[in-house]
This record gives structure tokens, sequence and C-alpha cells, in this order.
């Protein structure tokens, strides 16, 4: 039986593979935008309906809920009250019996500002079959967010330390998602997702270095420091504190476990960084071409 989900933040980081991953096992799958249009011109997949949602326009909540049966959802984090919308957003859910969240390795360490604690609650009360994800930070944010500094100064500065981190493929997550949206097993289930092994930043930006061949350096960042810069740069309060409790958790080690849950769910070893970073070589190539 081919079962409908709704996929929220289906043109993000996790999202797309989300959304891959559920149409390779043949999942009716419809992937959300704010602007599907444009987010899915040109990548259409067979059995995929991008479908328009806004956690800021309730109006598009429920044509876009209308049949799912199941949900993946990337929570409203840059909303301003956002902490509340993942109750409101389940309270509409009526066809709808299971829900996988996107929360964040450590959630249950950070302050009250990140959001996650108040999704978390808000899945476990729903009433639906539950599933939380807790996925350590992503190889992609490499080539996303990260791409700038290393592509304009060849440093990334960030208050991490020097902790280990078991970055993760968020292709990995994608098909750990999709497992936990079609597949009986793992409602009421937390979900640590990791890659095979912890580097620190600067070991994982010298790996793109190599690859660029041109050197790229990771530099650490006092955590006040890093706390004005963000201010500085037009941050809200609440993002500045959600970033300080991520920071931490991390510097105090809590991103460096590796566990074996994309193993034990997909069958196969999780994707390392080195593999990502060969595969996007021409993309670190390009940073050596800027400098
Ligand atoms: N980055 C990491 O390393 C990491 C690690 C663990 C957990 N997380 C968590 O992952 C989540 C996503 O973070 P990310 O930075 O990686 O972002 P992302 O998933 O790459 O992109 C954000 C997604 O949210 C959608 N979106 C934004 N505002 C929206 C709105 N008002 N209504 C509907 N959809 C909206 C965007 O879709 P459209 O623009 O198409 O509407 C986009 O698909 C956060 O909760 C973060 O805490 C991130």
């Amino acid at each position: 039986m081919t079962m409908a989900i709704l996929v929220i933040g289906a043109t993000g980081k996790t999202g797309r593979p989300v959304v891959e991953a559920l149409s390779a096992r043949g999942a009716k799958v419809a992937a959300a935008s704010r602007d599907p249009e444009t987010g899915f011109a040109g990548s259409r997949t067979d059995g995929v309906l991008p479908v328009r949602f806004d956690w800021a326009d309730r109006a598009t909540w429920a044509p876009a809920l209308e049949g799912a049966e199941a949900l993946y959802i990337v929570g409203p984090y840059a909303h301003p009250t956002g902490e509340r919308l993942v109750a409101d957003l389940l309270a509409e859910a009526h066809d709808t019996r299971r829900v996988v969240l996107l929360s964040v390795i450590g959630a249950e360490l950070l302050p009250e500002e990140a959001m996650m604690a108040h999704w978390e609650r808000a899945v476990r009360a729903s009433g639906k079959e539950w599933i939380i994800l807790h996925p350590n930070w992503f190889f992609q944010n490499f080539g996303t967010g990260f791409l700038p500094a290393l592509r304009d100064r060849g440093v990334l500065a960030l208050p991490a330390g020097q902790a280990p981190v078991s970055f993760v493929d968020t292709r990995d997550i994608g098909e750990v998602a999709a497992a936990a949206l079609t597949e009986d097993g793992y409602a009421g289930r937390i979900l640590t997702i990791t890659g095979p092994d912890a580097l620190t930043h600067a070991e994982a930006v010298a790996m793109l270095g190599d690859v660029a061949e041109r050197p790229l350096a990771y530099q650490a960042v006092d955590p006040e420091q890093a706390e004005a810069d963000s201010r500085a740069a037009g941050a809200g309060e609440r993002t500045v504190i959600s970033q300080r409790g991520l920071f931490q958790v991390m510097r105090d080690g809590g991103n460096a476990p590796v566990t074996d849950v994309v193993q034990r769910v997909t069958g196969r070893a999780p994707r390392s960084f080195a593999q990502y970073a060969a595969e996007h070589a021409e993309l670190w190539r390009e940073l050596n071409a800027a400098e």
C-alpha cells in the first residue's frame, strides 16, 4: 500500500534527501516549501508533489496536511513564536498517524530558547506515533553556510574549541528518516544519527583543503567574541542564546559520540567525511580558483 507523506522543509539540507529516499521506496510524497515552484524547479522526482507550506501562514497548513498519513517536520526555528507552532500543526493533522521530528544531538542540554525541547514535548503529547531524530552537525554545512568564509578568507572561525564531532551526511539522515516514516518498529524512539568517526573542525577543514589544493584552516574563537560578532551581524537574542547552547554542548564533548544507528537502520555504514569531501571536489576546487 502506498503511504502519503508530507515533508516539511523539503528544499533543505535534510528535507531533500528525505524526499529522495522516500521516493526510492515508492512512497507518495508531498514536498513542502514556501515557494514550491522555484524550490523544486528542475528537480521533480516521480511520485513527488510540490506543495506550498509556510509556518508563518496558517492558511497553508490544512491543504498541505490533507491526506498526509505521516509527517517529516523541520521545525520553525526562525519564527519568533516557533516554540508553539509544532503543537498547533499537529492539532490540525487529522489524517496523520506518524510523525518524525528533526531535532539535534544533545537537545536535552539546550536552553528553552533553542525550541527543540518544546517541539519534542509537542510530538510526544500529540497522541500520534512519534520518532525524534537527534542527528549530529551536517557535512553539508561545509558546502553551504560555512562556504563563504572558506572561499573568502580560507578560514572557518567558530567557538567550537578543539572538540571532536561525529559529523554526519544528510543523505544518511534522509535514509534513516525514510525508514522511520515508512517502516514499523521505530515508534517512541529517539534516534541519534552520527557519521562513522569524530573529527575536529580543524581536521575536517584540512581535509577539504587537501581536495581544494588550497590551505584551509579552522580558527577557534572565544565564545563571548563569537556572540558579540553574531549580534553585530544582526542575529536576534534568541539565536544568540541557541548558538551559545549548541557550541557549549560541543565544547563539552556532547557531539563526539559515534552511534551505529545508520548501520542498524539502513544495513550499511554511514558515509565518511573523506567520501563527502571527494564527492564534492569541484566545489572545493572552486575555492582555490576564488583565491
Ligand atoms: N545544520 C546542522 O548541522 C544541523 C544539525 C542538527 C540539526 N539541525 C536542525 O535542522 C534544522 C534545519 O536547519 P538547516 O540550517 O539545516 O536548514 P535547512 O533544512 O537546510 O533549510 C531550512 C528549510 O526550512 C524551510 N523553511 C524555512 N522557513 C520556513 C517557513 N516559514 N515555513 C516553511 N518552511 C520554512 C526552507 O524551505 P523553503 O525556503 O523552501 O520554504 C528549507 O527547506 C534546524 O532546526 C536545525 O536546528 C541542523
